[in-house]
């Protein structure tokens, strides 16, 4: 149930299953796959690859980016999310968006979260201003950016 949902961090023991998230073949072109962003995450240090649980089962994969202390304002950027397949449409995706978010207040000095989608894709982008992400008007490698002011 989606109050059962956490983030956790990719591990040696999880990462294999992470890995095997599937997306529908329509969905294919949204998101770069999580083998490749679990390889991406172990060159960038500012990189933060969290596992989706919900109860004990990986359910999504999500990653966001930590900025250099001398950037400024301190943006965090969530650059992939998704939830299988299997698994979507049950509450997961908005409860694990929450938890990055609540995540990523902890972090002192942060200001903002960004999030960015490709301008096709409808279901992102009504869902993520339904938790307050504002378009800034941005287009960035293609991608729609939108921002929340923690
Ligand atoms: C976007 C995504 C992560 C949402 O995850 P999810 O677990 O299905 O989302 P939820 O069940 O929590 O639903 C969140 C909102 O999305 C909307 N939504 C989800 N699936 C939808 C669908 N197939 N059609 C229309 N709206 C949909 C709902 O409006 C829902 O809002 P509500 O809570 O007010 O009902 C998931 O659909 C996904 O992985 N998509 C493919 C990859 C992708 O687009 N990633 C984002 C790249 S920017």
């Amino acid at each position: 149930m989606a109050h059962d949902v956490r983030l956790a961090d990719v591990t040696a023991e999880n990462w294999w299953k992470v890995a095997g998230l599937r997306l529908a073949d329509d969905q294919k072109h949204l998101v770069a796959s999580n083998l490749y962003s679990i390889a991406q995450s172990k060159f960038d240090p500012d990189a933060r690859p969290r596992a989706i649980y919900a109860g004990d089962v990986i359910v999504g994969f999500l990653m966001y980016d930590v900025p250099d202390a001398d950037d400024d304002p301190k943006v965090a950027a969530i650059y992939r999310f998704m939830i299988d397949k299997d698994h979507q449409g049950k509450g997961y995706g908005r409860a694990a968006l929450t938890c990055a978010i609540d995540e990523i207040r902890q972090i002192p000095g942060i200001a903002k979260v960004a999030i960015s989608y490709l301008p096709d894709n409808a279901v992102a982008k009504a869902f993520y201003a339904s938790l307050g992400f504002a378009e800034t008007g941005r287009i960035e490698y293609g991608e729609v950016h939108a921002e929340l002011s923690l």
